[in-house]
């Protein structure tokens, strides 16, 4: 199911639930160099072992796993999971290594905000971010989230998609 939609340089992006058939492709994405430097387990691990991952990932209400596509041809080009935790919703994702520094990572974030807002019980979005991730960094500041604290090798931005009144 798409679940938020954005035109972007003359292109149609869709981003939509993953499916099964999303197995391979995650665990492709998630091996890559720079995705595994950017994330808090940097090691490789066998494909049996994302599979088994996925699939609880599928199961589980309390996380969703999206996919960003480009139109006509239905590109894959980034990903991104919201993990819900109560009222909080904490992002992970990830662009393709070939589709870097037009702006997409900045986009994908934008529509999670976007798609945060329509889901009920969302209140605030977070993220956790390796301090020399310079990129990600950029992106969440520039998505209007802000950073609201400090762990030992981590930094810990949060938006506020509703105040403590409403919603
Ligand atoms: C981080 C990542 C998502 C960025 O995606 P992207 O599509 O290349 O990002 P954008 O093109 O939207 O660029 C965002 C900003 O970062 C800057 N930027 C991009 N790559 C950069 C780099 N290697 N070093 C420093 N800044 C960089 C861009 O210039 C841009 O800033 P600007 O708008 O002021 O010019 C991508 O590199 C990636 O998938 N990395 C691996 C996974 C990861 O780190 N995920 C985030 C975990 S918190």
């Amino acid at each position: 199911m798409v679940v938020c939609s954005r035109e972007y340089r003359g292109s149609t992006y869709l981003l939509r639930e993953a499916v099964p058939s999303d197995c391979r492709l995650l665990y492709d994405w998630r091996m890559d160099p720079v995705t595994r430097a950017g994330s808090f387990g940097h090691d490789t691990f066998p494909y049996e072992e994302h599979e088994e991952w996925f699939r609880k990932l599928m199961a589980d209400p309390c996380r969703k796993q999206f996919i960003l596509l480009r139109l006509p041809a239905a590109t894959p080009a980034a990903q991104l999971r919201l993990d819900l935790l109560g009222q909080e919703a904490e992002i992970s994702y990830s662009v393709a290594a070939s589709e870097r520094g037009k702006g997409l990572g900045t986009l994908l974030i934008q529509m999670a905000v976007s798609h945060a807002r329509n889901v009920s019980g969302i209140r605030t979005l977070t993220a956790e971010v390796l301090p020399d991730n310079t990129a990600s960094r950029r992106i969440f500041e520039k998505c209007g989230f802000h950073l609201s604290g400090e762990k030992p090798g981590k930094l810990l931005y949060i938006y506020k998609l509703k105040g403590d009144t409403d919603g």
